[in-house]
């Protein structure tokens, strides 16, 4: 069977999600993640977007030494240049150079001619093929172009050196057999294709990403470009779990393979959802918690006789176990390490400490402590990394005869400040004291909480969404105290905020 290359851009394209935004630590922690599930490539980020972008890009290309990792430039030295500088520690490293082809983003965006748009896409490709022979070429809005200049391009770059040709649908604007027509199209007529691997980049502005890549698939394309819980731009990208499990599941259609550990899916979705606070949809294919759910009587009657009735995959084929009571307040540290294991965490003796004397703290408010509440302490205390902004102590008074007073002690930058305030409520004076601490300009577009498992004594999980000069990011932050929640929520949003402003305006 042929092997299809799965290539994650979730730390690329998935960050270019709104409020999605992360810091190095964050994008290592999933990097090592994606490196278990086994993905072909891994695009790191954009160095020349931001010094966090490059630096993210040159900690992974130093420490993921069994994935290819890649980094996007556009087509100019300056891009190329920065992308290699960050790339070149990698062991298989890959610059990936885009420009648009068609004739929309040349009139209105480049004010470029074809000729023009050609030549720059050749030099490039010369220039990152000085430094790699691993050099992919995307031809950004290929869906919309021209086929035949979109065809005499990818000749000329393939000539040029490229050795992996992409063929976005960018604005998400195919049609599934249009789109393989295309890609049939492109494998009929570019007469240098199989020198190269033709790749396949969908977004999802109809909801068709992932039925346009398996029709490229059926017509050629051996690469999908995809993301964990199909994050990305706008709708997001062809979701890497779907995309997967359908080739797993249809190989009678789909005669092909994928390098994919599908039993580590699951924690990876997790991963990814705790750190960039993006919930996943309860009814998401795959790996939402309806997914393999049956309500119906008449289904559940039929799973019991048979699973194989109303179940086309297994929880266990992407690495969902039952969600189980597990510990308590007197499991101990040897325990707990190996409840972390099967959840897919593998900690370092300092990140266990920490986690554990969590734990402990919560398992003596709780009684029953949940897979849930585990996850959740470990996004608190180990994956969500702050950059500027830490709570150190927060006291919150309230009630129907005083006025909510907040006093909170903060770490900014280092050095400790504190101050004390009012609101209408106490997570209103939380918020308007740490405001105040931060002298931020943000303003909060959305506060929600919810309770992480059943019961009064529950984790409260609170996800606020902030903005800023147009730019938007989300927060999450957990406690079984509402309020502590709701503070460490609003400080990871102001975290992210600040590490979103150093970034510089894309293409
Ligand atoms: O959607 C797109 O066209 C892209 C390219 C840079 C590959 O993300
Ligand atoms: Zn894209």
């Amino acid at each position: 069977m042929e092997k299809i290359i799965i290539f994650d851009t979730t730390l690329r394209d998935g960050e270019q999600s709104p409020g999605a935004s992360m810091n190095v630590q964050e994008k290592l922690r999933i990097a090592r993640q994606l490196e278990r599930l086994k993905v072909d490539v891994i695009e790191a980020g954009f160095p020349i977007a931001s010094q966090g972008d490059f630096e993210a890009v040159q900690k992974i290309a130093g420490e993921i030494r069994t994935v290819q990792i890649a980094a996007l430039a556009r087509a100019n030295a300056q891009d190329i240049d920065r992308a290699w500088e960050a790339l070149r520690g990698a062991e298989e490293p890959r610059i990936h150079t885009f420009i648009a082809t068609s004739d929309i983003h040349l009139k209105y965006k480049l004010k470029k001619g074809r000729e023009q748009v050609l030549e720059t896409a050749v030099s490039a490709v010369e220039r990152a093929c000085r430094y790699t022979p691993n050099v992919e070429f995307s031809a950004e809005d290929a869906s919309r172009s021209d086929l035949k200049f979109l065809c005499r391009v990818l000749e000329a770059v393939i000539k040029a050196g490229a050795t992996t040709i992409n063929i976005p649908d960018t604005v998400g604007y195919a049609i599934p057999q249009e789109f393989g027509e295309r890609i049939r199209y492109i494998r009929e007529n570019v007469p240098n294709i199989h020198n190269a691997i033709l790749s396949v980049h969908c977004h999802n502005d109809l909801g068709l990403a992932v039925a346009n890549s398996i029709a490229a698939i059926l017509n050629g394309a051996r690469q999908v470009e995809a993301t964990i819980n199909g994050i990305g731009e706008r709708a997001g990208n062809t979701s890497l779990e779907e995309i997967v499990m359908t080739i797993c599941t249809r190989r009678d259609i789909l005669p092909f393979t994928t390098g994919v550990v599908t039993e580590h899916i699951y924690a990876t979705s997790r991963l990814v959802s705790l750190i960039t606070g993006m919930v996943v949809q309860p009814n998401k294919a795959i790996v939402g918690t309806n997914a393999f759910a049956h309500e119906a009587g008449i289904h559940q009657d039929g799973i019991l006789k048979e699973p194989s009735t109303y179940e086309i995959m297994t929880p266990d084929s992407i690495g969902i176990r039952q969600s189980s009571l597990v510990l308590g307040k007197h499991s101990g540290r040897h325990a707990f390490r190996e409840r972390l294991k099967e959840l897919g965490y593998r900690l370092k003796e300092e990140e266990l400490d920490k986690v554990f004397h969590r734990f402990k703290e919560v398992a003596d408010k709780k009684k029953e402590i949940y897979d849930e509440d585990i996850e959740a302490i470990i996004a608190d205390e180990i994956l969500r990394i702050p950059d500027k902004y830490k709570l150190v102590y927060l006291n919150v008074v309230s009630g129907s005869v005083v006025v909510p007073t907040a006093t909170v002690q903060m770490e900014v930058d280092g050095k400790i400040t504190q101050s004390a305030g009012f609101g209408v409520g106490p997570i209103d004076a939380a918020y308007n004291t740490i405001a105040h601490i931060v002298k931020t300009k943000s303003k909060l577009l959305r506060f929600s909480v919810d309770s992480i498992t059943g019961g009064t004594d529950a984790q409260g999980e609170v996800t606020v969404k902030i903005e800023e000069d147009g730019k938007t990011v989300v927060g999450q932050g957990t406690d079984p105290d509402i309020i502590t929640a709701s503070a460490k929520a609003y400080i990871n949003a102001l975290n992210r905020l600040e590490h979103l402003k150093k970034r510089s305006p894309k293409s």
